[in-house]
């Protein structure tokens, strides 16, 4: 069995968390000089998605390419996973042939079971409670515009969803405030809350979230399988959109970020995210060299 598997933040310690990233910056100027590492020379990743995905597939599909290695993607109805057969048999399956397994699905207890019967390393490309993966390529970015992030002071708005939960992670990892504004009825899970307290504040109003904020951040109000709920969302969450008014709120020079896929007009107005304080495409080019790092601390810890 494998030891070390990536499914939250919480899996890395502080210190391994930053020498993950600045590998991960280094790995992005190793690319730039045309000289990346072919450490996957020979190795292959196996692609488990169950849920729709461009940044997550695309960056892993990108990174072990140019690590030397291949990938086997399959989507959400390409494997006997959507006609019932158990995660756990489909982990040994793919551990007699793959180096290491990428999955992306609903409930979190799938990739917990994927990674107990795996005996390759799995890393978490999003679940409904976490998307770990997305921190490593934001803690980059504000780390390469801004420096460190310790005593530093964060704002979430909107939903209190799985990317919110891996935020709350990296602020009492890394030792950051996080201001949480979020309607009544859609709080982070309070399991996380309680692990967190020390670094979190909670609140309802987005104005208070993100006063002296040096990064104001959101997600869209409905996430993949609550497409249901969306007209609800939309009115519920109508007044947590980052809009110029809220970041006038935040510190002058406060960055934006959003995971991706953004949704203007709803929870980030046209004017911030395709403004000067938005950096949501380093984010998304982030994806492709933190994994790339991931990827190569795994295979090493794991060897
Ligand atoms: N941010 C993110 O994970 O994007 P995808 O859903 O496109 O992978
Ligand atoms: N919260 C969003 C993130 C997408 C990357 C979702 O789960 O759909």
């Amino acid at each position: 069995m494998t030891s070390r598997h990536f499914l939250s933040l919480n899996d890395l310690s502080a210190s391994e968390l930053k020498q993950v990233i600045s590998r991960a910056i280094a790995m992005k100027a190793e690319l730039l000089r045309g000289t990346t590492s072919s450490i996957m020379q020979g190795k292959i990743g196996v692609l488990v998605f169950e849920k729709n995905s461009t940044r997550t597939r695309v960056s892993f599909e990108c990174g072990i390419a140019q690590l030397g290695g291949s990938t086997v993607f399959l989507g959400p109805a390409e494997s006997h996973l959507s006609r019932g057969e158990s995660i756990e048999d489909t982990a040994r399956v793919v551990s007699r042939m793959a180096n290491l397994i990428v999955m992306r699905t609903g409930a979190h207890e799938r990739i917990e079971n994927m990674a107990r019967c795996a005996s390759v390393p799995v890393i978490n490309g999003l679940t409904d409670f976490n998307h770990p993966c997305q921190l490593l390529a934001d803690l980059q970015t504000y780390m390469e515009h801004r420096g460190e992030m310790a005593g530093i002071t964060a704002a979430w708005l909107g939903d209190g969803n799985n990317v919110c939960h891996s935020w709350m992670n990296a602020a009492r990892i890394l030792d950051f405030r996080l201001n949480i504004a979020t309607p009544e009825g859609f709080r982070p899970d309070h399991k996380v809350v309680e692990r967190n307290r020390s670094n979190i504040f909670l609140t309802e109003d987005p104005a208070d979230a993100v006063r002296n904020a040096s990064v104001v951040i959101t997600d869209t109000w409905a996430s993949m399988g609550q497409e249901d709920e969306q007209s609800e969302r939309d009115s519920v969450f109508k007044s947590y959109c980052v809009d110029s008014k809220l970041m006038q709120c935040a510190k002058k020079d406060a960055l934006f970020m959003h995971c991706l896929p953004a949704y203007r007009g709803k929870e980030v107005a046209a004017e911030v995210i395709d403004g000067p304080q938005s950096v949501v495409f380093d984010e998304a080019e982030n994806r492709l060299h933190a994994q790339k790092s991931l990827m190569e601390f795994l295979l090493a810890v794991n060897a």
